[in-house]
């Protein structure tokens, strides 16, 4: 049976950097509470054009980091039979993204699906590749998990918890059947917990109420996104642990053997935990959450992007990439690089 490999990868953030410094004229915070809490000292969030839209469409930032990931696996777009967007943040309400990526790419009729699995979006998303191509119903998937999450921020004080954490931006992979021995994506887990759907949530605009939002539900601000930080912060550090373990057994690999873990990109401080307690050196540990924020389903295909490019991960490699988000959902892959 073929196995699954990553054979390029690509990402694409905006050029607008927003720092802490810059939050603290729309709401009461910090550089200092931002950096010690989270880690984050920057994001990228997309610029709002003239006609009152962002300059780029989470589609177009998705296809620019496709378009790289295409480019660096060295195949054409025709090769693509298979879109798999991950992301919670669909351009319109109903089609997904998927389908604004094959025509802006031009792949001729391939197959798009998107997946609403928040910041496990990507890892959800490799897994369904990978079953994909053993399954025979595709050779070559395009994995792409991309967010514009500023739009959705409330700015006021009232948001700060959330807002301070968010960035936009896109990241990608091209998954291919490989008969290599040993390489690709040796195994999955994917886990939720629904009795815990309305503790990391955007309500509004919503299909049970008719109009699907109301002038009520703008000023309670149900449009924005909202978390009880704390209970997931806790949830997060135990679900990343166990599933790198579970993940790991799966797969017939032992933690010593991992050269690079990939964790989503939620807060510094739950990466180093996460880090720590599986007694893994923090070089062997990814982080660029300082410089994006958390971009929620991008943040582990832009890390894997840039981990290749700044040699730190490269073919042979044992990697883990793991995620805890909005559901709660949870998961890890295990890959053969
Ligand atoms: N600037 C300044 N103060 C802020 C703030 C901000 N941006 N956001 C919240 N606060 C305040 C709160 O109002 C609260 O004040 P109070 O104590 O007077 O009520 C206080 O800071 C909370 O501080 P603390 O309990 O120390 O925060 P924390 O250590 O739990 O960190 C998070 C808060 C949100 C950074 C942390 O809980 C977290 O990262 N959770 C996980 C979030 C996440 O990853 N979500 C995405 C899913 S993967």
């Amino acid at each position: 049976m073929p196995r699954a490999a990553i054979i390029g990868t690509g990402f694409h953030v905006p050029e607008r950097v927003v720092t802490n410094e810059d939050l603290t004229a729309w709401m009461d915070t910090s550089d200092e509470w931002i950096t010690q809490r989270s880690g984050i000292k920057e994001r990228r969030w997309l610029e709002i054009g003239p006609d009152g839209r962002t300059v780029e469409s989470g589609a177009e930032m998705g296809a620019r980091a496709a378009r790289m990931a295409i480019e660096d696996a060295g195949i054409e777009p025709a090769d693509i039979d298979q879109i798999i967007y991950a992301t919670l943040n669909p351009d319109v309400f109903f089609p997904g993204n998927g389908v604004f990526i094959e025509d802006l790419l031009g792949l001729k009729t391939a197959g798009a699906m998107d997946i609403r699995n928040q910041c496990t979006g990507f890892v959800y998303g490799l897994a369904a590749a990978d079953g994909f191509i053993q399954a025979g119903i595709a050779r070559t998937v395009l994995v792409i998990g991309g967010e514009i999450q500023s739009t959705a921020l409330d700015l006021s004080t009232r948001g700060r918890e959330m807002a301070v954490l968010f960035g936009d931006g896109a990241g990608a992979a091209v998954v291919q059947a490989s008969d290599e021995p040993g390489r690709g994506v040796l195994a999955s887990v994917l886990h939720s917990q629904g009795r815990f759907a309305l503790d990391l949530m955007l309500r509004s605009p919503e299909a049970v109420v008719p109009g699907r939002i109301t002038p009520e539900h703008l000023a309670q601000g149900q449009h924005h996104p909202t978390m009880d930080g704390s209970l997931v912060f806790k949830h997060a550090i135990r679900r990343f642990c166990e599933a790198i373990d579970e993940v790991l057994e799966k797969g017939g690999a032992a933690i010593g053997d991992v050269d690079l873990l990939v964790p989503h990109q939620a807060n510094q401080r739950i990466t180093e935990a996460v880090g720590s307690r599986m007694g893994l050196a923090p070089e062997k540990v990814f982080s660029n959450i300082a410089k994006y924020g958390n971009t929620t389903a991008a943040t582990i295909p832009i890390a894997l992007a840039e981990a290749v490019r700044e040699g730190r991960l490269r073919r042979g490699h044992l990697v883990v990439t793991v995620a805890f988000g909005s559901g709660f959902t949870w998961g890890a892959n295990l890959i053969r690089w």
